[in-house]
């Protein structure tokens, strides 16, 4: 049996979760996250997910981008400090940039714009041998990891993992039907003992215990483009903030869902898009 049990998550519950700022807190109790994020023509995902890293509550955020993307993302993210990849066009990511390597990080996100160069493969390799904290996985990440198999099993216990079904399935395997997806994703949380958020209406969140819990939040205004990489920024500074895994990605699915309710009150379903979920996110 590869479902524990099934969770719906509620606007209480996820109230419950989020925890209030202590009067004498300073940016370093909120983590310090790094995005490793961008290749050329992608660095707006980039920035999309560093901008919803910073509205969700991190500390300090540094994104590493190739170097293409550097006065890009001085320019529209100036609370984020850059540091340009030696790469040109993709990422290659050798650790220490600037005296920080990867293990001073508390959270790191990975994936959005990313593409599928061997040099950013490698980047993978060299992250997930050096990096002990948790990590999102997101986009390309995911592709990578479903191409390298090999690197699955190298991924830190409680990471995130936030795949759309089409990346779930290369991860995995075709299912025959909905049923049998939830086994696969419990399944697949299981065996590698991460967070798997299954993307979509009714986003599920796979548990290391094999749990499930469904988001109650979200509507299909959501289905634009860049979306998914706002939810990598939101889910990078819940894990920088010391959120475990589970919590995050359930305290942040449904905040993202919601701020995409509120945007398609704004907007409408058809005229939102993924910058408008920036400026709807609240904390409270
Ligand atoms: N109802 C509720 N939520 C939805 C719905 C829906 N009908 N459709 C989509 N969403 C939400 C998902 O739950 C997810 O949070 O929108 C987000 C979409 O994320 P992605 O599928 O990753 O989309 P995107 O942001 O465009 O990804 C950018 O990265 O994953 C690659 O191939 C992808 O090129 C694309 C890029
Ligand atoms: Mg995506």
């Amino acid at each position: 049996q590869a479902i524990t049990s099934y969770y719906y998550t509620t606007p209480e519950e996820a109230r419950l979760l989020l925890r209030q700022r202590e009067r004498f807190s300073h940016k370093g109790s909120f983590g310090h996250a790094l995005l490793l994020v961008g290749s050329y023509g992608k660095i707006g995902a980039g920035v999309l997910a560093a901008k919803a890293c910073l509205r969700s509550g991190v500390g300090l955020l540094t994104v590493q981008a190739p170097r293409c993307g550097y006065t890009v993302l001085q320019t529209a993210v100036p609370e984020a400090m850059c540091r340009p990849d030696t790469h040109q066009y993709v990422l290659s990511g050798q650790s220490e940039i600037e005296g920080l390597p990867y293990s001073e990080f508390s959270a790191i996100g990975v994936g959005p714009g990313i593409g599928k160069a061997p040099e950013t493969a490698n980047m993978l390799r060299t992250l997930l041998s050096e990096f002990r904290n948790p990590l999102v996985l997101d986009a390309d990440a995911l592709n990578l990891l479903a191409e390298n198999r090999e690197l699955l099993s190298m991924v830190p216990e409680h990471s995130i993992l936030t795949p759309h079904p089409k990346e779930f399935e290369r991860l995995t395997q075709k299912w025959e039907n909905d049923y049998d997806k939830l086994e696969i994703l419990g399944d697949f949380a299981r065996r590698y003992r991460i967070v798997v958020v299954l993307k979509g209406a009714h986003t599920a969140i796979a548990t290391p215990e094999g749990d499930v819990h469904f988001n109650s939040s979200g509507n299909p205004g959501l289905s634009t483009g860049g979306t998914g990489d706002v939810l990598t920024g939101v889910l990078t500074a819940l894990l920088a903030q010391g959120y475990d895994a589970i919590e995050a990605a359930v305290l942040g699915v449904y905040q993202h869902g919601l701020a995409g309710d509120r945007a398609a009150e704004q907007r409408g379903q058809i005229g939102m898009t993924a910058s408008d979920i920036l400026e709807t996110l609240r904390w409270s």
